[in-house]
């Protein structure tokens, strides 16, 4: 059977064919044949897709089916004399139970004391989402060690990408052939971490942008998690993650479960950016999703922790000017908190910076049309604190060891149903004696032995992550109207289960602009741009020392959740008219920018990036030809521009200021746009593109298309 089943013509989706044969059952599970990119018609048709099927793997791999790649689900029973065979289970189907959006399938295996639910659902955008629930039916305790979602992938896809980084480095891509043999990919900072594998994608030998069939997955988890890819000479290749446990970290008594995380799939015949649109698609689906993403200024690197009343009414001011809609007060605020050595736990206002509360801050900015936001970091306590000082057992260690600072804090184990209800009651106080309209969550250092206290020092990670979303949900409750960010160093907590709860995420620390490209070309990946924080800085970037061109700063936000964060009381007049310039191009193509499908054509020229968005309809797209560096030839960029009606004509401009000067007398520019007036067809600018000349290093080049009124002959 095909999941999910044929349905009426729409957009390709990832479809698994399960093998539920009568001769198969017995005490088999379901295998999946073929995992892939079905579009409906083609389903339809054949029956099933024409595509390659190897011998598929069980919907949970065991051992006992002569399976001796890594088993899905690990564990062991302890504590129940004659129940040691449960390390080994044989599950024997239950039901099937399928409908349109959805199958799940029960399992029970008596002799191990275990029973198993499989989940499957296929996502706006067409992805395909799995978990499992194993339920411990058996005496004494059943210890998991791994419970992960894998899917069969077809033996053509022989490339893995998938990314690491650092703070003010997110997402750098990595490549390697697929061999035999498990490549393993452990995130173990209890969070996605800003090295974090984020997708691992399968693809075709030179799969890139535009080009060739890729299977990627995502782990929807914002804790502990790994990412798998395995082939063997008899099973062929299988892609799949889970939740990363630690040692003793879940223990099931009779009667009690575990599920893990959602583990999602996506599959694309064109290319990673197929991949990144399902996932937008299904992101633009959550009712969470930010349905207007305002302009922000964010005062962190004007101001850092020295909150001046006058300076910041200043900076507002001109942010007003400027045209920004959100301005959010960051780091500095509360009790004792005059640098990162202390006050993280505090949350209450400093009565010595702020004598008269936030309200002040919060008129002036609200009374300039401003909305006002706010930084916290609830999970976090400073040594140095009331806090920790009161309660120096609140925090995740184990055993009477303090685990080793990091940016002098530790964090609160928020598993302790006080520790999470004192954190909880304190956000919620300072949120509701003040007008706050946002907030960036901030989570600025990796759990580092976290064990919980009453738990025998034992691991709390998995708990730690779930009284995280429970934290969020309550306060998202009590407080609808807040828009949230998920900030942690940067861009350390990106993930599918923190974006079903939050607006926006704070990209990375990096805000130089050139480095910057790389970073949100590579997290719109997973994330669509609409959600990544992406600010324009002061001239001479804070990170790196190098200075960059108000133009080049601000068209590198422009594509995302747009935001300032450079000290505008030291901007010029000059400056602020330019700035007001790029907020306002930038909200004049926000509803094409923050709905429309992202691409990144490819170019041959490594000192050129290109991407855009186009919009669903093909009415219109906006274009970015970055020149990173000094290009090696004379030759210029062509920009091959898909998704276009290939009927329509289309005008194409120049957007946003454009300096005309060429690097070389013999190449200018031309006046009005790259084909200089003359309407071109879809179907052209697919395939033969248009041309760029050879820029200055560290200029964007912008380029709008729009559907002439009248379709050109
Ligand atoms: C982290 C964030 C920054 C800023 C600081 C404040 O580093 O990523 O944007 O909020 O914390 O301390």
């Amino acid at each position: 059977m095909l999941f999910p089943p044929p349905g009426p013509s729409g957009a390709p989706r990832l479809t698994v064919e399960l093998d539920l044969r009568p001769d198969a059952r017995g005490d088999m599970l379901p295998r999946i044949l073929w995992a892939g990119v079905a579009a409906p018609d083609e389903v339809g048709r054949s029956g099933y897709p024409s595509t390659f099927r190897g011998p598929g793997v069980p919907l949970l791999g065991e051992h006992a089916h002569e399976l001796f790649t890594r088993p899905h689900l690990r564990g062991h029973r302890t504590g129940a004399p004659g129940s040691d065979a449960a390390w080994s289970t044989r599950f024997v189907l239950e039901d099937v139970e399928a409908a349109d959006e959805r199958l799940v399938v029960t399992a029970t295996d008596d002799a191990a004391g275990l029973g198993l639910t499989t989940e499957l659902e296929t996502l706006p955008g067409g992805l395909l989402r799995g978990r499992h629930t194993i339920r411990s039916t058996g005496p004494g305790s059943y210890v998991l060690t791994g419970l992960e979602v894998v899917l069969p992938a077809p033996d053509d896809l022989v490339e893995l990408l998938d990314f690491t980084g650092r703070h003010e480095g997110e997402r750098t891509p990595q490549r390697h052939e697929v061999t035999d043999g498990l490549w393993l990919r452990e995130g173990r900072e209890g969070r996605p971490g800003l090295g974090g594998a984020t997708v691992a994608v399968l693809g075709s030998r030179g799969f890139g942008t535009r080009t060739g069939t890729v299977l990627g997955v995502h782990v929807a988890w914002s804790g502990n998690s790994c990412f798998r890819v395995e082939r063997s000479p008899d099973l062929g290749t299988t892609l799949g993650g889970g939740e990363l446990l630690q040692p003793g970290e879940v223990v099931l008594a009779q009667g009690e479960a575990y599920t893990s995380p959602w583990v999602v799939f996506g599959a694309s015949d064109e290319g990673l950016d197929g991949l990144a649109g399902a996932f937008h698609a299904y992101e633009r689906s959550l009712p969470a999703h930010p349905a207007h993403q305002p302009v922000v200024l964010n005062v962190w690197e004007a101001v850092w922790f020295d909150h001046d009343l006058s300076r910041l009414h200043e900076i507002a001011d001109r942010a007003a000017r400027v045209g920004v809609e959100r301005f959010v007060l960051d780091d500095g605020w509360f009790h004792g908190r005059r640098d990162d050595t202390a006050g993280l736990g505090d949350w209450w206002v400093d009565p010595d910076v702020w004598p008269e509360g936030l309200t002040p801050i919060a008129d002036h900015v609200r009374g300039l049309g401003m909305q006002f936001g706010l930084w916290f970091e609830p999970e976090m306590v400073n040594p140095d604190s009331e806090l920790y000082r009161a309660h120096p057992d609140w925090i995740l260690s184990t055993g009477s060891r303090v685990p080793q600072l990091h940016r002098h804090q530790l964090v609160l184990d928020l598993s302790r149903e006080e520790v999470w209800q004192h954190v909880h009651d304190r956000v919620h106080a300072v949120l509701s004696s003040a007008p706050v309209d946002y907030v960036k969550w901030d989570h600025n250092r990796e759990l580092l032995e976290a064990g919980s206290g009453p738990r025998g020092g034992a691991s709390a990670v998995r708990a730690q992550t779930l009284a995280f979303y429970r934290l969020l949900d309550s306060l998202r409750e009590l407080h609808p109207g807040i828009d949230w960010e998920s900030c942690a160093s940067g861009g350390g907590r990106i993930d599918l289960g923190v974006l079903e709860r939050t607006q926006r995420v704070w990209t990375s620390d990096m805000t130089d602009a050139l480095a910057r490209q790389h970073i949100q070309r590579w997290t719109t990946q997973l994330v669509a741009p609409e959600y990544l924080g992406a600010h324009v800085s002061a001239p001479v970037a804070h990170q790196s020392g190098r200075r960059f061109t108000l133009d080049f700063r601000a068209a590198t936000a422009l594509f995302g959740a747009f935001g300032i964060e450079w000290d505008l009381s030291t901007a010029t007049e000059d400056e602020l008219d330019a700035l007001a310039g790029w907020v306002a191009l930038h909200k004049r193509f926000r509803p094409l920018l923050h709905s429309g499908r992202v691409v990144r054509p490819e170019t041959a020229d490594p000192a050129v990036l290109l991407h855009g968005v186009v919009a669903a309809d093909g009415s219109e797209a906006l274009l970015a030809h970055v020149q990173l560096d000094e290009s090696a030839s004379n030759r210029g960029t062509v920009v091959r521009v898909p998704g276009l009606v290939a009927d329509a004509a289309y005008d194409l401009a120049w957007a946003g200021p454009v300096d005309h000067r060429a690097v070389s007398r013999s190449v200018a520019l031309p006046e009005t746009g790259p084909t200089d007036g003359v309407a071109v067809r879809g179907a052209v600018l697919g395939t033969r593109g248009c041309w760029i000349p050879r820029r200055r290093p560290e200029t964007v080049t912008l380029v709008h298309l729009r559907r002439a009124r009248v379709d050109g002959q």
